[in-house]
């Protein structure tokens, strides 16, 4: 069975059109958004879309565009934001500002954040996807602490930063957040990911942690947890080749869901099984896994 997922507003054919193989039809079940629906909810409305120059946030991109509202694209790459700009107010009523930023850089966060704050009609929805990940051993990391301080910058420090400037504006406007965490974030730290999972970790965890103080003012707070996405992020990892992904069109209809559904989390129906597995076989996972680390020598 071939599903694939379409989105009239995206003229791009590379590995965002990923076609599922039977596995993962059933593992990422259809997610069906009715888009009348998400054009009345978001006519009007002004969002924030962090990492919005490729993969999931690009997609976001796209199937928000087709919307009546403001988009506020952020990324390093400003030539992707306005490709993305053009295509998407070619063939919409959506508007599209388009600001480049390194998010990790203070002064580029200061433009983001005094652009926001002087937004004549506020601020709706803050979508916190930007993110980098980095795959490597630990003995390959002993002179590179950096891996961890560029990890934690962009993936926990500069959503962190960024919050806590609109949460006044989020305020006003009664408004969403929406952290695209990892399903890692709820399961058994995988090795050979240490300064991602910590980072993506942080964040999840301060996000919830804030949560019911945001939802106490009347502030929505969603946290989408994704399996592996078919993304240029993923891409380089050669063991995620033939692994089962989700496709970054797929996951950005759920990050539409999360804005229709106001959920408090969405994850894939199977987590729970990772979940009560990591409680239940952590012991057995920690004494195996050095030996089968060991065995593929993939510690030298
Ligand atoms: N792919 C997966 O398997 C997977 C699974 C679970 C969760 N996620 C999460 O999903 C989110 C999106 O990832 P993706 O898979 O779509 O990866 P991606 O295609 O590499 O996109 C990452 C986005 O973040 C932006 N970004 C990175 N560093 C930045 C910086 N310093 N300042 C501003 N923007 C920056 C990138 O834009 P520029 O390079 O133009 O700056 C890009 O738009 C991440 O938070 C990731 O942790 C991904």
């Amino acid at each position: 069975m071939k599903k694939k997922a379409n989105n009239s507003l995206n003229p791009r054919r590379d590995i965002t059109m990923h076609r599922y193989n039977l596995i993962e039809s059933i593992l990422f079940p259809p997610t069906h958004i009715i888009k009348n629906k998400l054009r009345n909810s978001l006519k009007g409305k002004t969002i924030l879309i962090t990492g919005a120059s490729s993969g999931i946030g690009e997609q976001v991109a796209y199937l928000l565009g087709d919307t009546n509202s403001h988009l506020i694209l952020v990324a390093r790459r400003e030539d992707k934001l306005q490709q993305i700009k053009h295509d998407i107010e070619k063939k919409s009523t959506a508007s599209v500002s388009v600001i480049r930023a390194d998010l990790r850089n203070k002064e580029d966060l200061e433009t983001l954040l005094n652009f926001l704050h002087q937004l004549p009609d506020g601020l709706d929805i803050v979508i916190s996807n930007a993110g980098h990940s980095i795959q490597r051993p630990i003995l390959h990391s002993l002179d590179r602490f950096h891996d961890v301080t560029r990890t934690m910058n962009i993936n926990f420090f500069a959503p962190v930063q960024l919050l806590l400037s609109v949460i006044p504006l989020l305020h006003k406007k009664q408004g969403q957040i929406i952290n695209v965490s990892t399903i890692n974030a709820l399961l058994i730290p995988f090795p050979f990911w240490a300064a991602y999972q910590a980072s993506k970790s942080a964040f999840d965890t301060w996000f919830r942690s804030a949560a019911p103080e945001l939802n106490a003012i009347g502030i929505t707070t969603t946290t989408i947890y994704l399996p592996l996405v078919k993304t240029p992020m993923s891409l380089p990892t050669a063991a995620y080749q033939h692994a089962p992904a989700m496709s970054a069109q797929h996951a950005a209809k759920l990050i539409g869901k999360a804005i229709l559904l106001k959920k408090r989390n969405i994850r894939p129906w199977w987590l729970i099984n990772g979940q009560l597995g990591s409680i239940l076989f952590r012991g057995l996972y920690e004494k195996l896994m050095p030996k089968i680390i060991k065995k593929r020598g993939k510690s030298h």
